[in-house]
């Protein structure tokens, strides 16, 4: 895709600043070497591709605030990375950045079992923050089919809402403090491990989705939750996305608490089954799955079947397991790296959401109209559709024609009421079309506090990079474009 944002100016590749980095984390921590670097230029879509002269590993926030206010004097661009698992182009070094890796920040501090938190540092992986916590009998609550990569300061800093956001809310609500380093080195530190804490501006929160713009986060005190006790999976093949919703509905109403709530489509269900080898779960060839996940007082898989029974003029086959039921799992968890590998071309991603009561709506007018302008493109739908989130998978689309496709999937959300972002980010591939999902004023606002925090734009300057689009967005009106700011 074709890349509007002015490079930021970076001095990256100039050796005094090398000389500087390596000074503060030890030259083995300041990575040069091309081959090295490949790792950290490109994301995992390999749609989003740049280039860095130097990657730069601290080991602690004062390391942290150290090398930023070097790279800050140096008039050197910064591009944080974590686990480099995002998929809008956010994490990567798009212009020559060079990237600040949290990779060395894998201390867990402390968790607090009484007053249920997990402090680590930002580079901890979601996999092992979720082990410590369950050592002592909690959960950190988010979950992600990458959560042995992703890491806390990549899910804080995109608001990562995941497979359980239903049962327990999205990154930025369990966020209970943060320290972050500021584009000239300052440390920000909010650190209450309080329920109630109504002391000004909730900076937490605001970093929390700023995607690495306001700050380098180096560490999280992030609030554990209890553990669901026994669960019950099923994968139902249904004929339309509304019995889905009324299934989710019935569940409710029988008092099982819903865990999780997935939609996977006929296709998406073939293309993991090819790759995994895997045989079909159901009898039927319905046009939807969903999987549900309950758990709650009562013996959930009983209850299951029996709302399952309730709905059989609906619900044309199930299959349930006991959780953690990772065979029916793998369908949903595998969507990601199937279409990866399907696709003859880095497949466009569009995370999006609807209000509930437009998603089928959406996907009645989705399909047809890309069929109809864009027919050689396959797409794949799939997500957290209880959140109203859908992610849009598009397959073998030419490079030519990712803008324009993205523009028609885009504008059909916004006109359906719905986010050009559920919980991906804007990154660089919504960027353009940011003035659907914000008015001006809030974008200006948005623009006032980075520059208030960061007036040279240092940080992630390719991203949030809004202040000179013309605001043109909302049906068939043509886009304004993202100028440089
Ligand atoms: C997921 O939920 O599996 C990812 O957020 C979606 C994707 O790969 O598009
Ligand atoms: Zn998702």
């Amino acid at each position: 895709m074709p890349d509007q944002a002015a490079p930021a100016r970076s001095a990256a590749g100039d050796p005094a600043l090398t000389d500087a980095l390596q000074r503060i984390v030890g030259p083995a921590h300041v990575i040069t070497d091309p081959a090295m670097l490949e790792g950290y230029v490109a994301d995992r879509t390999g749609r989003w591709r740049g280039t860095t002269a130097a990657v730069v590993r601290p080991a602690d926030t004062a390391e942290v605030s150290a090398v930023l206010a070097c790279c800050h004097d140096a008039g050197a661009a910064v591009v944080p990375q974590g686990g480099n698992t995002g998929l809008v182009g956010g994490s990567v070094p798009l212009h020559g950045e060079v990237v600040v890796s949290t990779s060395r920040l894998t201390a867990i501090d402390n968790v607090d079992p009484v007053g249920r938190t997990l402090s680590a540092g930002a580079g901890v992986t979601v996999a092992a923050a979720e082990e410590k916590a369950r050592r002592h009998g909690l959960t950190l609550g988010i979950d992600l089919a990458s959560r042995d990569s992703a890491t806390l300061g990549g899910i804080v800093s995109t608001n990562a809402g995941g497979l359980r956001m239903i049962r327990y809310g999205d990154t930025r609500s369990r966020l209970l403090g943060v320290e972050a380093v500021l584009a000239d080195g300052r440390v920000l530190t909010r650190w209450k491990a309080l329920t109630k804490d109504n002391v000004g501006y909730d900076l937490p929160g605001l970093l929390a989705g700023a995607e690495g713009t306001l700050g380098v986060v180096t560490r999280v005190l992030m609030k554990l939750s209890e553990p669901a006790g026994e669960t019950a999976v099923a994968l139902a093949g249904i004929p339309d996305v509304g019995e889905g919703l009324a299934l989710v509905r019935a569940l409710e109403h029988a008092g099982l608490i819903i865990e999780a709530a997935e939609l996977m489509t006929r296709d998406g269900m073939r293309l993991v089954g090819d790759h995994l080898r895997l045989r079909a779960p159901l009898d039927v060839d319905a046009p939807y799955a969903v999987l549900v996940e309950v758990s709650g007082p009562a013996v959930q898989q009983d209850a299951l079947l029996s709302v399952l029974a309730g709905r059989a003029d609906a619900v044309l086959d199930a299959a349930v397991e006991h959780g953690p039921a990772r065979r029916l799992w793998q369908y949903r968890e595998a969507h990601t790296e199937s279409v990866g590998v399907a696709s003859s071309t880095p497949p466009v991603k569009l995370d999006v959401s609807t209000p509930l009561s437009r998603i089928e709506a959406f996907l009645g007018e989705l399909g047809p109209g890309l069929s109809e302008h864009f027919p050689g493109v396959r797409p794949v739908c799939f997500g957290h559709f209880a959140d109203g989130n859908i992610h849009v998978n598009l397959m073998d689309v030419e490079p030519a024609q990712q803008e324009a496709i993205t523009d028609h999937v885009l504008r059909l959300v916004a006109r359906h009421g719905g986010s050009i972002s559920a919980e991906h980010g804007v990154g660089r591939a919504k960027l353009p079309w940011i003035a659907l999902g914000r008015e001006p004023v809030d974008l200006a606002v948005m623009d006032a506090v980075r520059g208030a925090l960061d007036p040279a734009r240092m940080l992630n300057p390719g991203l949030f990079h809004w202040a000179a689009a013309a605001h043109r967005g909302g049906d068939g009106a043509v886009l304004g474009r993202m100028l440089p700011g």
